[in-house]
């Protein structure tokens, strides 16, 4: 099956607020160690302005991002990978929220008309909008967290699908009816494996899920990485910004390169693609 691709969540701004905040560091700190005024740091992340080449380089440098990422971003020209080779067939349900989109994702074996569901989306209008016409059950439901904009169509869809259970991450947030999965639980549901990666960070409980068919003689692995890893960018630490990091090392170290990687905003990517070019993914073990 053919995906639509998505505009990019993160803009060059977006990503210079981000690790600036991942930083711990402030504008006038950054402004400081680049040379670049503290008022043109806050054009350039406004886009008002456009930074130079030597500019980039430097808050790189001073940021702790990739060069190469931070200029493909800043000229819009972030590489995507084709997306194929997946066991099963993967539906994203993409519903506008603000002046961006959301994304839940649907999970099926391609011949059958259930399949399983990854976030419920900003509300019911959005995710029966984009619901693919041949599914006509859910197995099951799994939460990467508990901000409005990945769940407020859960009590759209248990209405509609009220067997389905709903799993999802431990914690204060936690929705009635929402069953904890813990780091490492893993769920088998129809053939599917769905195993828990708690990736605190964004939100204090805030889950990833990597999917796999273990009878399946080949294909790549599915990451749900919910607001934690983006194509060309990363969630905002809203939470935590040492725990975010934490749980990206985590995720990222390991995992193979083939691995789809499926955002709660923006397009597809692969492990190997944002190891590649992420701009907050150039040091270290990290980088490809
Ligand atoms: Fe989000």
């Amino acid at each position: 099956m053919v995906i639509e691709r998505a505009p990019l969540e993160d803009e060059l701004g977006d990503v210079l607020d981000k690790a600036i905040q991942g930083c711990g560091l402030t504008e006038s700190v950054v402004a400081s160690r680049t040379g670049i005024s503290a008022e043109r740091l806050r054009s350039i992340i406004d886009y008002c302005e456009q930074p130079t080449d030597l500019e980039l380089r430097d808050l790189a440098v001073a940021l702790g991002l990739r060069l190469a990422g931070l200029k493909a971003v800043a000229s819009e020209a972030y590489p995507l990978p084709e997306i194929s080779g997946l066991p099963f067939c993967l539906y994203p349900l993409r519903m506008p929220h603000g002046i961006g989109v959301t994304n839940a994702y649907l999970v099926a074996n391609c011949s059958a008309d259930w399949g399983i569901l990854f976030d419920t989306g900003t509300n019911a209008e959005g995710l029966w909008r984009s619901w693919p016409q041949k599914i006509q059950r859910v197995a099951a439901v799994f939460l990467t967290h508990y901000e409005t904009e990945h769940c407020g169509g859960l009590e759209a869809l248990r209405q509609r699908f009220p067997e389905s259970p709903v799993f999802g991450p431990a914690g204060t947030e936690r929705l009635d009816g929402v069953v904890s999965l813990s780091d490492g639980a893993v769920v088998n549901e129809g053939g599917f494996a769905i195993e828990t990666r708690s990736t605190p960070g964004h939100a204090a409980a805030h889950h990833c899920y990597r999917v796999t068919v273990p009878n399946a003689p080949q294909g790549r692995e599915l990451l749900i990485s919910g607001d934690l890893l983006f194509a060309g960018s990363i969630g905002g630490a809203f939470h935590c910004c040492q725990r975010l990091h934490e749980s990206l090392r985590a995720l990222v170290v390991g995992a193979d390169d083939s691995t789809v990687v499926a955002p709660g905003h923006g397009p597809l990517t692969t492990m190997g693609n944002e190891r590649a070019h992420n701009p907050f993914l150039g040091s270290g073990d990290l980088a490809g």
